[in-house]
């Protein structure tokens, strides 16, 4: 029992196995079940509908009706999640359904424990077949709340379009699913279990990916910072996924004080919280870094550990220049970019701050639709390494997913190589100094999103169907207060690598000036329609760089309301997020 790696023979489970060999596989009839559409980020759902009889075996049943064979048969798949609850059930029936198609090897998290991240990393190291994650992400946990499921794909990627839009066509013919008759697998202890030619490996759900940050960043360098007298860290895991990596990596990987993590324990109702790092959700860490003399970096990252909010002391960075702060220090600060970036990319929503690097660095660029899977195949092809979204997003091709601990280390990085030779007692370079120094340079993009959430879905699809129709009528030159529109669209796509089109990605005013306001609906949400508005005005004048951002763009923001009639149609006064 004190061996890390315990084989157990089928045969101790004879009872389920038709032969030596192989193992029994049960035909489980079933029924289509309507609204098994993938949306932004996998399937999403309150915990109750996915506990409905076939409810998650259906999709996944369906998922193995859409791959080719080759992508699976005898193939090796992984399996992690961030921890919430139903993960545990959940794992058993993904396992069954798996083996029960004919799926070699598992490989999964200890606990049902894996990073969004971490996932993608073990798909890559392990050159496995593509990998399950168990998350609903940022969405509050608990049996009265979101479950969801992802599946990413052989080089780490979210599954792209053509896929999930194949899952969905099965998920409304599927009769019957592939359930294999094995016991539930005991995901405590690391160790291969084999049934037949079926077999699971709990493995450790860091242990690959510190090693892959290990190879990206000089930890050398971060932990000369961390160990700092004059620095203080903080990083609050919510409760999440990533409290699982937070002591193997900033506390016995690079010396951070152990009092530094905060929420380090990963809780099947995230503690009651929404683990959602923004200035909304994370306020406990807000207040921290905004009290008087509070830590001089922050950082927190959500349920499934893809998502990362950084702040200095009082001081909140926006993800948008947070891409282009690490883009335009990356090839000093960071061991991985040492050649320099192959190139940059944002999503069409997220700030124009990452285009100007692009300019300034000569290098190739690419706004893309809203979802981390659009960033995937420009990585393979080896033009971008580096891209963020403003939804608190920041990756690069290291893995093909956002990765919330890479973007923290991105930052500890710049903030080590910035004060690798101040002594004691000399002012450090903090992460204000930074932001601001970046603005001087590039000029500020001021941005700021507002999220009507959970709104009735019939008015945000109107006030949706209404800017269409604007969108369709709309001239250059038109005047919208003191705005003059150079063009006005519904963002359509084509993937320049394998030629796709996307289309209806988010409606877009924008002004001669380069101002930007945009609309779009949420894809992430489990119920009811979230409105997202987001806007953007460029400042050059560094005079007006220390402005509230709100302050800069409330007359974009009224601009926004007006031309929406966002109260009119959904009824909201107000935001429930600004972010
Ligand atoms: C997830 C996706 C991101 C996306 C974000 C917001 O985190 O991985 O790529 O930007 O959700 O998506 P939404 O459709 O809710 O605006
Ligand atoms: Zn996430």
């Amino acid at each position: 029992p004190s061996s890390p790696s315990v084989v157990r023979a089928s045969s101790s489970f004879s009872t389920a196995v038709a032969e030596p060999e192989g193992i029994k596989v049960t035909s489980v009839p079933t029924r289509p079940i309507e609204g098994q559409k993938t949306g932004t980020s996998g399937l999403r759902k309150k915990v109750k509908v996915f506990m409905q009889e076939n409810y998650l075996a259906n999709w996944i049943q369906a998922l193995f009706n859409s791959l080719p064979p080759e992508d699976f048969k005898n193939g090796l798949l992984v399996l992690g999640g961030d921890g919430r609850y139903f993960n545990r059930e959940a794992a058993q029936i993904i396992i069954k359904i798996a083996a029960g198609n004919g799926v070699g090897k598992i490989l999964v998290g200890r606990e049902g424990i894996m990073s969004t991240p971490a996932v993608s990393a073990v798909i890559r190291k392990r050159k496995a077949n593509g990998g399950f994650i168990m998350s609903a992400s940022h969405n509050p946990g608990g049996p009265e709340y979101d479950w969801g499921v992802k599946f990413n794909y052989n080089s780490g990627q979210p599954a792209p379009e053509s896929i999930t839009n194949k899952i969905y066509g099965n998920t409304l013919s599927i009769s019957e699913i592939k359930m294999a008759e094995i016991p539930d697998v005991d995901l405590c202890c690391l160790g291969v279990t084999a049934y037949g030619n079926f077999s699971v490996e709990v493995i450790d759900p860091v242990s690959d990916y510190l090693e892959l940050m290990e190879n990206v960043f000089d930890f050398q360098l971060i932990r000369g910072l961390l160990c700092r007298s004059d620095f203080r860290f903080i990083f609050d895991a919510m409760h999440a996924v990533t409290g699982a990596y937070a002591k193997p990596i900033f506390v016995d990987g690079l010396g951070a004080n152990p009092d530094s993590i905060a929420n380090g324990v990963p809780l099947e109702d995230f503690g009651h919280g929404h683990p959602d790092p923004n200035l909304t959700y994370a306020k406990d860490l807000v207040d921290v870094m905004y009290a008087k003399n509070g830590p001089d970096f922050g950082a927190a990252s959500d349920g499934d550990g893809d998502r990362n909010m950084i702040l200095g002391r009082s001081f909140f960075v926006t993800p948008s220049d947070s891409v282009a702060i690490i883009a335009a220090n990356s090839q000093a600060a960071i061991p991985y970019f040492k050649n320099g970036p192959k190139g940059l990319a944002r999503s069409m929503p997220t700030s124009g701050a990452l285009d100007r690097v692009s300019e300034k660095l000569n290098l190739p660029f690419f706004e893309v639709p809203t979802g981390w899977k659009f960033f995937g195949n420009l990585m393979d092809a080896g033009t971008l390494s580096i891209c963020g979204e403003e939804s608190f997003g920041t990756g690069s091709d290291h893995i093909r997913e956002k990765d919330g601990i890479w973007a923290i280390l991105a930052w500890l990085s710049i903030l080590a190589y910035r004060n690798k030779d101040k002594k004691v007692g000399e002012k450090l370079v903090s992460v204000s100094d930074i932001v601001k120094e970046h603005w001087a340079t590039y000029g500020r993009n001021f941005f700021s999103r507002y999220d009507y959430e959970e709104c009735e879905s019939e008015g945000a699809n109107k006030m949706i169907e209404y800017l269409r129709d604007l969108v369709s009528r709309s001239k250059a030159g038109e005047k919208y207060g003191s705005y003059i529109l150079q063009f006005a669209d519904d963002f359509e796509y084509t993937d320049p690598v394998d030629g796709s089109i996307v289309t209806k990605q988010g409606i877009r005013f924008v002004f001669t000036d380069g101002s930007r306001i945009i609309f779009r609906l949420s894809g992430t949400g489990s119920a009811g329609a979230t409105v997202r508005i987001y806007v953007e005005q460029f400042e050059p004048d560094v005079s007006k760089h220390n402005m509230d951002a709100q302050t800069a763009l409330k007359p974009l923001i009224d601009l926004a309301l007006s031309i929406s009639k966002l109260k009119e149609f959904t009824g909201r006064e107000k935001p429930t997020v600004i972010t």
